[in-house]
């Protein structure tokens, strides 16, 4: 919340175009004023007198590292009034500009190889700078390797991307999904697995008895649930004790187009909402926030959630469970 005069100077401060230019760079990248100035072309000066207002307003913050000072934009120490702010215009901006600056930030901060070593210049930042093979899928994969996964259910497997990966590791991997067309896909793609199966059905409802998984997978999916909290009870029911879910969902958001266009039923959940669901449901949450914020508009923020489903059932365990109550329509198994 924010009173009339700190959103009038908070708008006003970013009605510039020179600062919103100087915010779209510093928000991915820890640039000093000598490289901003290359990048926009900006006189040096003006580029100063900018980052010192950002500065003084607390969007910005600096770092000296030998004789040169670096900018960067800290999302986490911005206000919640200044970054809500600051994600709605960022959302709706598009220019040649932009995209020109973005182009030279990347041959600006190359060219620091130039002075020492690449590992040198980025230091404290190399995940936002470029690096030859080294991709968010490129390490996910690796980290892959590390992985003994016992019967798996992958909730809404869709046509088996995930299963492809993970099924590999894993004694028992059953694809779940309420559409055929997709369950086909999947068997398509997986069917030479032996120990891979494929089932047409309902997340909210899932025809297995209790206690027949080491692990839940909830990839993408529970903005599809229209009962989420059954369907979070459900997925406890069917763990074993000691058994793990990992959820993947979105943030909270107001974009009701896009969840229109996708299907979604709901609009995403605040973190502490759904951490509040998986304990009521018996769940022991180790974490549910959020983990990544897409680089795309209108950049939703991605929530991961790990929960155990514990060894022996705590008493309220048991009471979460009866007050989300039981499956009533139970799915087809398909093969
Ligand atoms: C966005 S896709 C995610 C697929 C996969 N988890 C992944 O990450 O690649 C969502 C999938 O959930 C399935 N789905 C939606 N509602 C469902 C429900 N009530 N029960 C089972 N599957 C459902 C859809 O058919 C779709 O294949």
């Amino acid at each position: 919340m924010s009173d009339l005069n700190t959103t009038s100077s908070l708008l006003g401060l970013y009605a510039d175009v020179t600062r919103m230019r100087l915010m779209c760079l510093l928000e991915t990248h820890e640039l000093s004023v000598a490289e901003l100035t290359r990048i926009t072309a900006v006189p040096q000066p003006r580029v100063s007198t900018h980052l010192g207002k950002l500065k003084d307003a607390g969007l910005i913050r600096d770092r000296r590292v030998g004789t040169s000072t670096f900018y960067r934009m800290d999302a986490a120490r911005l206000s919640e009034s200044a970054l809500a702010a600051w994600r709605a215009i960022a959302a709706q901006l598009t220019d040649a500009v932009l995209a020109d600056d973005a182009e030279r930030c990347e041959e600006v901060v190359a060219s620091r190889l130039g002075a020492t070593h690449w590992a040198d210049a980025v230091a404290g930042q190399m995940e936002h700078h470029y690096s030859p093979g080294r991709t968010w899928e490129a390490t996910a994969r690796a980290f892959v390797g590390l992985m003994h996964l016992g019967d798996v259910l992958d909730v809404g497997s869709g046509d088996g991307v995930i299963a492809q990966l993970l099924a590999p590791r894993a004694r028992r991997y059953v694809c779940l999904d309420r559409s055929a067309k997709v369950i086909d896909a999947a068997s398509a793609r997986l069917g030479q697995l032996a120990h891979v199966e494929f089932v047409c059905g309902d997340m909210h409802a899932i025809e297995v008895p209790d206690n027949s998984f080491d692990q839940v997978l909830s990839f993408s999916v529970l903005t599809y649930a229209q009962d989420p909290k059954r369907c979070i009870a459900e997925w406890f029911r069917v763990l074993r004790p000691g058994g793990s879910l990992v959820l993947v969902t979105l943030d909270e958001h107001r974009h009701q187009e896009l969840a229109d266009a996708y299907e979604h039923l709901n609009r995403g959940f605040a973190p502490a909402g759904l951490a509040a669901v998986l304990a009521a449901a018996g769940f022991e949450v180790d974490r549910c926030d959020v983990a990544a914020r897409e680089r795309r508009k209108p950049y939703f923020d991605v929530i991961c959630a790990f929960a155990r489903r514990p060894s022996v059932a705590a008493p309220h365990a048991r009471r979460g469970r009866a007050a989300a109550g039981k499956p009533t329509s139970p799915a087809a198994p398909r093969s």
